[in-house]
């Protein structure tokens, strides 16, 4: 049988099949079929002329088929799980972790759409202008092109959906071509919700197609989560077009000499280092502690990775599972083997076997090495000992990326202190850089990316200012 995507809220299929396949250990997981140039066409053309239909809907029609999204996902979440294990090699209890996000975002969503309203600016404040006030709307700029990645199959493309349904964008979604197949299942949620044709459509296409869609005029809005490269080579080509990219990052956390569990904050690191093999844009890469602490805090780590068991990802009690193909796991062996080589020592790790590469603690690792300085994306991390926080600051700041930070810390000065001066979208204090919670802004600064994402945050994103003028009023 073959799976099918979704044109304009209809199931089509074509005979353009490929299967999709369990990193693992290669099974097939389930044969799904690419959208022909007419479906595409079709899609876009939907979402263009629902438009306006769609931005009238009221609020309370688009939040109850947001509520019914979550709902639903939540019903059904056992068996979304066991897909995105099978799909995307995340270990079993963290694809259980994000069906319960993805049922939170759409939440969000819903809730978000019944509060998102306007405001209301008095113009009273000059003589010349008495009698007016201005009615801020905000309306949506257009239909949107999501694009999202294979890492979290699931959630990121709830959060490229559910502000735009909440908003009354009309979206055609790309999903990952690794991993489409969590996406083709919701589209089966959302083809039961009461929403217009057309204000959604998720198109199994190659990436060459999706640089097409990319400069359709009629998708003004592009939304895309992935690689650097491909996200700003995205915006290059569109300049007129109202791009967000959430990138990549190298994400590091602080030690502070004033963090008393140290068993915590290793648990914390190892867990966060490893978790989904790495393969999270705000996973633990390099971390700076204090030098009075780092010797004992380093042991302490590599006795909590050691702890995070490789494996089969559909077993509850394996951690770390595959990386999502097995060029990506020899990717991951070779920077380890170039740090290695440039003086960086293995205390834990450093092995692969197929798709799998083994959690990893590296010690003296250059500054220049691509694990210290690029995007590993993979079960790898580095530590390294400072003597002050003026230094810890320099060498987190030191990255191209700047997506999270994490700070061990109890003193609120340090705190304060690291909001302020860590160059990046968000800082967590007391834990590390990986924790979001869907409805808070998310995004980056330098090459990490712009725009945030986070329910809120995306409605604004995707919708602009409309002003009404209305005069003889007395405000
Ligand atoms: C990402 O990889 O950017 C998403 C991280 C998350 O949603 O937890």
């Amino acid at each position: 049988m073959v799976t099918g995507f979704w044109v304009a809220g209809e199931r089509v299929t074509s005979n353009a099949t490929f299967e999709v396949q369990n990193p693992y250990d290669g099974a097939s997981v389930a044969t799904t079929c690419y959208a022909t140039d007419s479906d595409v066409e079709r899609a876009v053309a939907a979402a263009h002329a629902v438009r306006r239909e769609f931005g009238a809907l009221p609020a309370h029609a688009r939040a109850a088929a947001l509520d019914h999204v979550s709902r639903r996902l939540t019903e059904r979440a056992e068996e979304i799980a066991q897909l995105i294990t099978a799909e995307n090699g995340k270990p079993i209890s963290w694809a259980r972790a994000e069906v319960a996000r993805a049922a939170s975002t759409f939440r969000w969503g819903a809730e978000e759409a019944r509060r998102f309203s306007g405001e209301l600016q008095r113009l009273d404040t000059d003589a010349g202008t008495t009698g007016r006030m201005a009615l801020i709307r905000r309306v949506p700029r257009g239909p949107v092109l999501g694009i999202s990645p294979f890492n979290f199959p699931l959630n990121l493309v709830a959060h490229k959906v559910a502000p735009a349904l909440a908003v009354g964008a009309p979206i055609v979604l790309k999903p990952a071509p690794k991993t489409p197949l969590s996406a083709l299942l919701l589209g089966e949620i959302l083809a039961e919700a009461e929403l217009p044709a057309g204000s959604w459509s998720v198109l199994t296409t190659t990436n060459e197609k999706a640089a097409e869609l990319v400069t359709d005029p009629r998708l003004p809005v592009v939304s895309f989560t992935g690689s650097g490269p491909v996200g700003w080579g995205i915006r290059d080509s569109v300049p007129r077009k109202h791009v967000t990219l959430e990138l990549g990052g190298n994400a590091a956390v602080i030690v502070s000499p004033d963090w008393l569990d140290l068993d915590y904050a290793a648990d914390r690191i190892a867990t966060f280092a490893m978790y989904q093999g790495g393969q999270s844009c705000i996973s633990v890469q390099r971390v700076y502690a204090h030098r009075d602490i780092y010797d004992d805090l380093t042991a302490r780590v590599v006795k909590a990775v050691e702890a995070q068991g490789t494996g089969d990802p559909k077993d509850p009690a394996t951690k770390v599972g595959p990386l999502i193909d097995v060029a990506a796991a020899q990717r991951v062996e070779q920077w380890v083997g170039e740090a290695v080589a440039a003086g960086a020592r293995v205390l834990t790790g450093g092995t692969r076997e197929g798709a799998t590469h083994a959690p990893t603690v590296l010690v003296d690792a250059p500054e220049d090495a691509k694990v210290s300085c690029e995007e590993i994306f993979g079960p790898v991390l580095t530590i390294a000992p400072v003597d002050s926080v003026d230094e810890a600051f320099e060498k987190a700041n030191a990255s191209r990326y700047g997506l999270q930070a994490g700070v061990f810390t109890h003193d609120l000065r340090l705190a304060f202190r690291a909001s302020s001066e860590l160059e990046v979208g968000g800082v967590v204090i007391g834990d590390v850089p990986s924790f979001r919670a869907d409805q808070m802004p998310y995004g980056g600064v330098k090459e990490s990316g712009v725009g945030r994402e986070g329910v809120h945050a995306a409605m604004t994103d995707l919708t602009e200012e409309h002003v009404t003028v209305l005069t003889g009023i007395t405000p």
